[in-house]
């Protein structure tokens, strides 16, 4: 008989897997909810869709719970700090924004962030449980990017990264 991985094999299996970083917003009854969310995924170009998977149990899924907006940012790599904070289990809700420079999404009323390579503006569209997470799944409503010249936060191996290679060559 076998069994399956323990929780920490998994974890260092899907540790290698080197994903960019997003923080996730939303606004409930003029409160500002954000968490920093490494699993956002672009999923489908008809309708326009990503998704984002959030802990059942967190503070941010009650709030995306109780909105149908909410939006994503897509880190620059001088937002490591905003990711560290934002991910922080038991900072004040009030004010966690305040030393994170954003700005509002005319869609939905969620906080955009500054330093963000591109922010969606998205309209849920489905909720899936997915054992301890929701998968929940966005129809992006509006887009938006600064110019290119920065570079994405990245994040591997449970550390947050920038990119130090050019693109490779082919062949
Ligand atoms: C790199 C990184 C990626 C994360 N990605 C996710 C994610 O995709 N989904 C999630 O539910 N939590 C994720 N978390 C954890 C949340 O950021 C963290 O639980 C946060 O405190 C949630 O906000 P809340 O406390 O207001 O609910 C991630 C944490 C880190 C450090």
């Amino acid at each position: 008989m076998t069994t399956g991985p323990s929780e920490r094999e998994y974890r260092e299996a899907v540790s290698r897997f080197a994903t960019g970083i997003t923080v996730v917003t939303c606004q409930v009854q003029g409160v500002d909810h954000a968490m920093t969310a490494n699993s956002f995924t672009s999923v489908s170009l008809d309708p326009l869709l990503v998704l984002v998977c959030v802990e059942r149990e967190s503070r941010f899924h009650d709030a995306i719970s109780a909105t149908p907006h909410w939006a994503v940012s897509i880190l620059e790599n001088s937002a490591v700090d905003a990711a560290r904070w934002l991910a922080t289990k038991g900072r004040p809700l009030h004010g966690q924004l305040d030393d994170v420079p954003h700005s509002r999404g005319e869609v939905s009323g969620a906080a955009l962030i500054s330093d963000a390579l591109a922010t969606l503006e998205c309209r849920t569209y489905a909720t899936h449980r997915a054992g301890d997470h929701d998968v929940v799944l966005g129809e992006v409503l509006t887009v938006s990017g600064s110019e290119p010249g920065s570079d994405p936060l990245l994040y591997y191996r449970r550390r947050y990264r920038t990119i130090e290679d050019d693109e490779m060559s082919a062949g």
